[in-house]
């Protein structure tokens, strides 16, 4: 596989980002995927700071990392501090720009924005950004657009300058291979590392994740209770997820402990289940991708990250595919 645009830019040895996925991506997921040659990403709260070990996290020879900012008000120190320990500055759910990108670069750091219509990449790209996510409705968690991500890719490609990644439903080689014979310059990849042992989710969360199967997510609103949202998104999670919230009695579906004390999850809240809730997980927000059904083994990041450019390499060499075994399980 030749080198892209993304790696050449950014300075890691493999086209694909980690998704920032929350507490479902603690630092450690970062740095396996950084170390396996992927851009590992930082993810920051929505409303919350960067993490003040930030430089610890970011600090691994030959690594490359982002720090992932979401929501319309992030501050423009915040956005400095992330800039300063990372290569990348990643940006979600909120307009492109300019002051933001410019307080990235001021730092001497790529801004890079994750978009849901052509429209938006092109007010990315018109803000200054070096970097764009195009976001398939396949994708797993809030999904920002309504197009596939086949259609997006298409046209942002031709219409942009800049790098393109490719995100939403991305969970093999094939994945990757198909979006970079399209034209994209990487993927982004969540729900794949969820089921790793680096990844932060709780384990029935990663149980059902391997259960899932194909046609196993929908986009839904079930899961919207966002104290920080303006208005109520839509993501796409596991139906069964859907299924039990509908049926849950009590407004309280867990707890989720914090170093600052515990917080009650009311139902329908948006947060993923982590190793630190405790409560009816199956019905809290499994955030899942299209994808889901190609995940069916925990492995560690590293690995998983290995085998999909080892795939998607073969694969765009011509080399004969190697599908997935009768029990679904990748080789
Ligand atoms: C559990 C989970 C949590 C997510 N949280 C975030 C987030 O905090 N910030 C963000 O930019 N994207 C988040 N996303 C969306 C990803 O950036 C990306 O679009 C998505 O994972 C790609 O689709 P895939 O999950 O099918 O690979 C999340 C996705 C998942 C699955």
């Amino acid at each position: 596989m030749p080198r892209t645009s993304f790696t050449d830019l950014v300075g890691c040895r493999l086209p694909l980002q980690q998704a920032p996925m929350g507490a479902i991506s603690p630092p450690a997921l970062a740095r396996a995927v950084a170390a396996a040659g992927g851009l590992g990403t930082i993810a920051v709260p929505p409303g919350g700071e960067v993490p003040a070990d930030l430089a610890e996290h970011t600090d691994l020879p030959g690594g490359v990392f982002a720090v992932n900012l979401v929501g319309e008000d992030v501050a423009l120190a915040t956005i400095g501090r992330a800039a300063r320990h990372a290569r990348v500055v990643d940006f979600f759910w909120s307009w492109p720009r300019r002051a933001a990108v410019d307080a990235v670069h001021a730092e001497g750091a790529l801004a890079s924005w994750q978009v849901g219509s052509l429209d938006e990449a092109r007010d990315a790209v018109d803000a200054g950004v070096d970097l764009v996510t195009v976001q398939g409705r396949g994708a797993g968690g809030h999904v920002r657009g309504d197009e596939t991500l086949g259609a997006l890719l298409a046209g942002v490609v031709d219409a942009v300058p800049v790098p393109v990644l490719a995100a939403g439903g991305i969970a093999d080689g094939r994945g990757l291979a198909d979006v970079l014979a399209a034209g994209a310059a990487g993927a982004r990849v969540g729900t794949r590392l969820v089921a790793t042992p680096e990844s932060g989710a709780h384990p029935e969360y990663v149980a059902a994740v391997l259960d899932a199967g194909d046609g196993a997510t929908e986009i839904t609103d079930a899961f919207a209770v966002c104290p920080l949202c303006a208005t109520r998104p839509t993501a796409r999670v596991l139906r069964s997820a859907v299924t039990a919230v509908r049926g849950l009695a009590d407004e309280q579906v867990g707890v989720l402990s914090t170093p600052h004390g515990d917080v009650v999850l009311t139902r329908g809240h948006g947060i993923p289940p982590s190793r630190g809730v405790s409560g009816t997980v199956a019905a809290m927000a499994l955030y899942a991708g299209e994808g889901v059904g190609a995940v069916t083994e925990v492995r560690p990041a590293g690995e998983v990250v290995a085998a999909m450019y080892r795939d998607a390499d073969a694969l765009l060499a011509g080399a004969v595919p190697q599908p997935r075994d009768p029990g679904g399980r990748e080789r």
